[in-house]
């Protein structure tokens, strides 16, 4: 655990490119997803420690007389192009906002899976914000794109900014975790086929309304302390997420992932958000990529990968 991202703010060009803009934009995982009761609006109030992870989507913008969105990799020929796509959202949002014509011809590079509890489409909105930014030369702060991110969805501001943070309210007002530069290793067991984020927080309700549920995470200060204590096993103990239960109500066979994971020597193993991929956290580099093969041996998930964090949010590379 030495070498570390470390915050930074990146050059961003002020008076438009002219040439193509690349942003890379990481998953997230949730260290600590503590989830309280529905509220008026349908949302859960959360208290949630975000965690940024090096598996990227690579968002490109270029020039362009209309709106457009092309598409390759993961969720290719699947995932709608059209004005529902977060992507096409954000730039929409970001252009309203400044004022400016919403013109540009977008490419996405997709490697986070689809409806994984990865964030992966929260993360394409947050890389257009970046790579629209950039590119039209709207000059925003960071903190500028991340309440323009709020309007798209709860977990967009946290990829604006990356690392590791705090997430309240429904999880759109992120806090960053200051804490001494440590690497982490994780395990990203993918399931084959995803879960609807609505459903997922839909059966904790329910799970909750029978008392079926077990008891809801206290607050995020054991995690903190633990991240502060830069000790993998000491994290391992502190990780947790109220929407397990209801990912695994749902989806009873990831009770399989999370025990090949312990079996192969995971430190622990969480569902990540809603679900179905499970993370878990490995003591370094070479027990993660052990734990990788294991899980893939077992034939438990789709696929098996090993990423580190925290990374940096949506960035211009
Ligand atoms: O904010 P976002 O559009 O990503 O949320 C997707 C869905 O997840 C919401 O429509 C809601 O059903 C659920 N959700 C929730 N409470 C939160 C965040 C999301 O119930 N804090």
């Amino acid at each position: 655990m030495t070498e570390a991202w470390e915050p930074e703010e990146e050059e961003r060009p002020r008076l438009g490119a002219s040439g193509p803009v690349k942003v890379k934009v990481p998953a997230k995982i949730n260290l600590h997803l503590g989830v309280g009761p529905a509220r008026p609006d349908g949302y859960h109030e959360l208290s949630t420690v975000y965690h940024a992870i090096a598996l990227h989507d690579e968002l490109t913008a270029r020039r362009g007389d209309t709106l457009t969105l092309t598409m390759e990799g993961v969720g290719a020929g699947e995932l709608a192009l059209d004005d529902t796509n977060l992507v096409i959202r954000a730039a929409r949002a970001l252009a309203r906002h400044t004022g400016v014509a919403a013109h540009a011809r977008l490419h996405l590079r997709k490697q986070i899976p689809l409806a994984a509890g990865l964030a992966g489409g929260s993360a394409d909105a947050a890389a257009a914000l970046v790579a629209c930014d950039a590119l039209w030369g709207t000059g925003m702060t960071r903190d500028d794109l991340a309440a323009i991110a709020a309007e798209i969805g709860s977990d967009v501001p946290f990829l604006v900014y990356g690392g590791t943070a705090l997430g309240t309210g429904r999880g759109e007002t992120v806090s960053p975790v200051l804490a001494r530069p440590t690497t982490w290793h994780w395990v990203v067991a993918v399931a084959d086929g995803g879960l609807a984020t609505p459903a997922v927080y839909a059966e904790l309700d329910r799970l909750r309304a029978l008392r079926a549920a077990p008891p809801a995470l206290g607050s995020t200060d054991d995690l903190l302390a633990a991240l502060r204590q830069r000790d993998p096993e000491v994290l391992a103990g502190a990780l947790g997420n109220d929407l397990q239960a209801a990912a695994l109500s749902l989806r009873p066979q990831l009770a399989d992932v999370l025990k090949a994971g312990r079996a192969a020597g995971a430190l622990a193993g969480i569902v990540s958000g809603s679900g179905p991929t499970c993370v878990f956290l490995a003591y370094d580099a070479s027990e993660a990529n052990m734990i990788a093969s294991a899980l893939e041996s077992a034939g438990v998930c789709r696929e098996a990968r090993t990423a580190t964090g925290p990374v940096a949010g949506a960035r211009v590379v």
